[in-house]
């Protein structure tokens, strides 16, 4: 069994996809992991994901409706064995509260996944239009099954 944490910025966007992707794939092939996301920022807390996020991952089939957004805690890396994160500015926002290496070795971007120390982002959709919000679906989507084969 694997604890999960997904983090981007707004907790909004690209780490509550991750989560309701993720959460759909533990449903399909009763993986009873523990999945959650978080954002380093607080601007967004409490409220659901991005309408244009829902709205997308609907029509791929995802609920995300029920989400709610929070913030990343340092208590965070005691309570989960991996965090993916979406950007290297997460990455570091991240690691600042890491207080040693354990904590540290826990935390990764999260297209590392699918392109192994390729270092790689997932975008941020935020500004975007329908079609980069489309894009990051199927992005996450892969590295959401890639992890599902990797880690069960
Ligand atoms: P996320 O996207 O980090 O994928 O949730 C964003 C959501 C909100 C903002 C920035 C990024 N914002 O500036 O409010």
């Amino acid at each position: 069994m694997q604890k999960v944490l997904f983090v981007c910025l707004g907790n909004i966007c690209r780490s509550p996809l991750a989560e309701g992707i993720m959460l759909h794939l533990n449903d399909k092939h009763n993986l009873n992991w523990t999945i959650d996301s978080a954002g380093t920022a607080n601007y967004h807390v409490g409220e659901a994901p991005d309408r244009r996020t829902i709205a997308n991952a609907k029509k791929n089939g995802v609920d995300l409706s029920s989400l709610r957004a929070r913030q990343f805690k340092a208590n965070d890396f005691d309570e989960f064995d991996r965090i993916f994160v979406m950007d290297k500015s997460n990455l570091q926002n991240v690691l600042k509260h890491a207080k040693h290496d354990e904590h540290k070795n826990k935390v990764d971007l999260f297209l590392n996944v699918l392109h192994p120390d390729s270092h790689s982002e997932v975008p941020d959709p935020y500004y975007g239009t329908e079609h980069n919000f489309e894009h990051v679906f199927q992005l996450v989507y892969k590295a959401c099954e890639e992890m599902r084969v990797k880690y069960s």
